[in-house]
């Protein structure tokens, strides 16, 4: 007696076969459910590529008065992403996002939580200097959201951390408050993952704003206990 081997779906999908005369093409290989992370190669060419894309954008009050564009830095394999609002004039200078007296804060804030700058991903909103410092328009902030959201997408952090009301406006619009939202984990969704997204106040801020360190430090200790229950190291 010939035994027939059939798997769980074999009777459905004869009878949908025979109903809808489909023709179906078995496969070997397992179905793919999950996706898999580029390597370090693809993710670096996928990060030129929109980075190109960026340096190629045109009507852009930004781009025309700024030195050049300031798009990352860090580790590109990290778990751990930030975004900041936009390059100052120290970044247009140097080419690389947080490089001033904010940046020397970040450094601190990170070393705090006992992370190494280096180790972490950074990037801002906009990837040129406005002009004259100033904050970026709300037409600004979404045209270059788009590119946020492909950046966070190549790059796919366990965590983000997202510095003041720009980062905040890009990925969450403009219904809310930092002052009322920072501290509290939030997922956002991009290209269908949910990214475990923080919100806590910019360097910038606090440099000026020196009283309101006590709950920057709240924030950070929030992300170190993240970090440990997700048992991510970095
Ligand atoms: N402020 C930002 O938001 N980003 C920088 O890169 C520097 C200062």
């Amino acid at each position: 007696m010939e035994i027939e081997h059939k798997n769980q779906n074999y009777n459905i999908l004869k009878d949908a076969k025979d109903l809808f005369e489909i023709e179906y093409v078995y496969e070997n290989q397992p179905i793919k459910r999950s996706f898999n992370k580029p390597s370090l190669k693809d993710r670096q060419s996928l990060l030129e590529k929109l980075k190109t894309k960026i340096s190629e954008i045109s009507n852009c009050e930004l781009k025309e008065n700024a030195k050049q564009i300031v798009f990352s830095d860090g580790n590109p394999e990290s778990p751990v992403m930030i975004i900041g609002e936009g390059p100052g004039q120290k970044e247009d200078e140097v080419g690389k996002p947080f490089v001033g007296d904010a940046g020397l804060l970040l450094n601190k804030m990170l070393d705090a939580i006992n992370i190494k700058r280096p180790k972490v991903y950074i990037t801002n909103v906009v990837n040129f200097r406005p002009p004259n410092n100033r904050k970026p328009e709300t037409s600004e902030i979404n045209r270059y959201a788009l590119y946020l959201r492909e950046h966070i997408n190549i790059i796919d952090p366990k965590i983000l951390i997202l510095m003041g009301s720009t980062a905040m406006e890009a990925l969450f619009g403009q219904t809310l408050k930092i002052s009322k939202e920072r501290g509290k984990w939030k997922e956002l969704i991009v290209n269908q993952k949910t990214y475990q997204t923080i919100l806590t106040f910019h360097p910038a801020y606090l440099l000026r704003q020196p009283d309101q360190k006590k709950y920057s430090w709240s924030d950070l200790k929030t992300i170190r206990k993240k970090l440990d229950d997700l048992k991510i190291t970095i």
